[in-house]
């Protein structure tokens, strides 16, 4: 097997992880910093962030506002000081990228141009036209590439951390090009390999979306937190789930049912109340606005299709110029996948998969549990984000905890003492090459389909582990899970080449799959609540007295996962009621 050493190993080649490979080549240029990556890292999925990074830009705006919609739209479950922290740092990593070259849309005047997002009373979205996380993506790329001391293995994808002595000392990946098995030594590793959309059956996350970072970490026994919190965005394509920029609603598109009716008027988001604290209808957040959407399902009052039921997001009325210069993705990927021209046309859309406020728990250093562990980006769990995510949150907080991760994880390595003995480490490393040889690369007689027993998991994902939750259902897809995990074992591999062997990826991509799919179903079977994205048939109310709490869940050999639970941190804003209206 291949061997190769580094200082600090990042896994995962998006936003987050470039950052935090700068943030340690800036530091200090004596570290020796690998990124492995499974795409070429212009193609990680935050590529394909389109609306913006939420930041304080104007003088009518504050930091505490900042913190204070993101708490509320958290429902109360993100931790306070990671949210002070956040907002504090955002700003100024938001400038950083300008000076890195990143083209922010400007005001007329030359000012940086804000707009608003769902459940911001303020503007203060920075973004690049809706192409914005294809810009950021290209400027961390580039800014990158000024550093000799960032070793790169594109294609290459991690199948196991190794982890000797309670600490982590680097992983196993394999090149995909050559089907070569490399053990890659590291002092610390950083997982920011984004989030698991492909869990489910419609979702807006990239195919590549696979949980494989939340999977490593806690194969290797680092906890994952708030698993759960599961994000619907109200504006997905009804069969791709391409996703349609919350900012075609932040320049006044508006939701129309069967009937052409603005519904969400009869819905909390759009009730007049004398003192709203948000002005909502189709700004309101995430988790609202889908909730509603299904509302109008399940009352008869959506469009039937092929990929089931839908509504109208309707743009028309915002004209062509507007269009094309605000929202030219937009125009372009109806287009394209719907064959429509919203200057002329609604858009059929419905409530999709599309992030995971959940992910591997960090402290507010991006540290995890286990010894030189970090993460950072979808992937991560820190939290800011609660029980539901603001849009436009994650852009800025891949960057400001991924230049964090970058910084610990520096400190960390620089206060070890000798490297460690290497023998244990390249003995697991070599006991994972037979792992991946016996039961993938030679692997002979199964006769259980990959595509197959996906689908059976996305479905039973979506029914039930989707938009509303209850105890009858959860337990029968935690039973179905269960049973897809021990069908896995007869999972048939019928390509034993080593080039590009994208089935043999596609396998260890479901494992990974399994496993997290099974910490979401537990812990929402736990959460005897209904709080922001996760809504319970059963358990109507918020519990504040049971469940102000993260849900920290753990790997368990003897059968399912280990949850536990620990305290939100609450600085400056106790728990409110959530208040929308107009
Ligand atoms: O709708 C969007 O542009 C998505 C933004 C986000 O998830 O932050």
């Amino acid at each position: 097997m291949e061997t190769s050493a580094h200082d600090i190993l990042i896994i995962g080649g998006g936003g987050a992880g470039l950052r935090a490979a700068i943030e340690i080549a800036e530091q200090n240029p004596g570290i020796n910093v690998a990124m492995v990556s499974k795409v070429y890292p212009m193609r990680s999925h935050t590529v394909s962030a389109e609306g913006g990074a939420a930041g304080v830009a104007g003088a009518d705006d504050s930091l505490d506002e900042h913190c204070f919609d993101t708490i509320a739209g958290s429902d109360w479950l993100a931790d306070q000081d990671a949210v002070e922290l956040f907002v504090n740092e955002v700003p100024k990593e938001l400038l950083r990228l300008e000076h890195w070259g990143c083209p922010w849309s400007r005001e007329p005047d030359g000012r940086i141009a804000v707009r608003p997002f769902g459940g911001m009373k303020k503007m203060r979205t920075w973004f690049a036209s809706d192409k914005t996380g294809f810009h950021m993506l290209h400027t961390l790329f580039q800014t990158s590439l000024q550093f000799g001391t960032i070793t790169r293995y594109d294609e290459t994808f991690a199948t196991r951390l190794l982890v000797e002595d309670g600490a982590v000392r680097g992983a196993v990946a394999i090149e995909l090009r050559t089907g070569r098995i490399r053990a890659i030594e590291a002092k610390a590793v950083i997982i920011a390999t984004g989030g698991c959309g492909r869990v489910f059956p419609f979702t807006t996350n990239a195919n590549i979306c696979t949980g494989d970072g939340m999977a490593l970490a806690y194969q290797a026994g680092a906890p994952l937190k708030d698993m759960e919190m599961v994000q619907y965005h109200p504006t997905g394509l009804p069969f791709t789930g391409i996703l349609i920029t919350e900012a075609a609603r932040a320049e006044g598109g508006w939701l129309l049912n069967k009937d052409g009716y603005r519904f969400l008027q009869d819905y909390d988001l759009g009730k007049p109340t004398p003192t709203p604290v948000f002005k909502s209808m189709e700004l309101g957040p995430r988790d609202r606005v889908s909730q509603a959407i299904f509302g109008e399902f399940e009352k008869g009052r959506a469009f039937k299709g092929p990929y089931g039921d839908y509504v109208h997001l309707d743009l028309r009325h915002l004209g062509e110029h507007k269009i094309e210069t605000r929202l030219p993705m937009v125009r372009e990927l109806c287009l394209k996948y719907e064959n429509i021209d919203p200057v002329k046309e609604p858009i059929p859309i419905r409530p999709v998969q599309h992030y995971m406020m959940g992910g591997v728990h960090t402290d507010i250093n991006a540290a995890t549990p286990l010894k030189g562990l970090y993460a950072a980006g979808e992937a991560a769990c820190v939290s800011i984000n609660g029980a539901n995510r603001l849009g436009s949150n994650s852009l800025g907080e891949l960057l400001v905890y991924g230049a964090r991760a970058g910084r610990n994880a520096v400190a960390y390595v620089q206060s070890l003492r000798g490297d460690g003995s290497r023998n244990a480490v390249l003995a697991q490393a070599s006991d994972e090459e037979r792992r991946l040889e016996h039961d993938y690369l030679h692997k002979t007689g199964g006769t259980e389909r990959i595509a197959k027993l996906r689908e059976e998991m996305q479905h039973t994902m979506e029914t039930g582990c989707g938009i509303y939750r209850e105890r009858n259902t959860l337990i029968e897809s935690g039973n179905k899970i269960r049973e897809l995990k021990d069908r896995y074992r007869n999972v048939a591999i019928d390509d034993h080449s080593r080039t590009f062997n994208t089935q043999m990826t596609a396998a260890l991509e479901l494992s990974f799959m399994l496993d997290i799919a099974e910490t979401i179903v537990h812990c929402a079977l736990n959460r005897e609540e209904s709080r922001g994205a996760h809504q319970r048939r059963d358990f109507t109310k918020r519990d504040d007295v049971k469940y102000l709490a993260h849900s920290v869940v753990s790997a368990n050999a003897e059968g399912p996962p280990r949850i536990d639970y620990r305290p939100v941190v609450i600085t400056r804003w106790p728990p409110g009621e959530r208040v929308y209206g107009r």
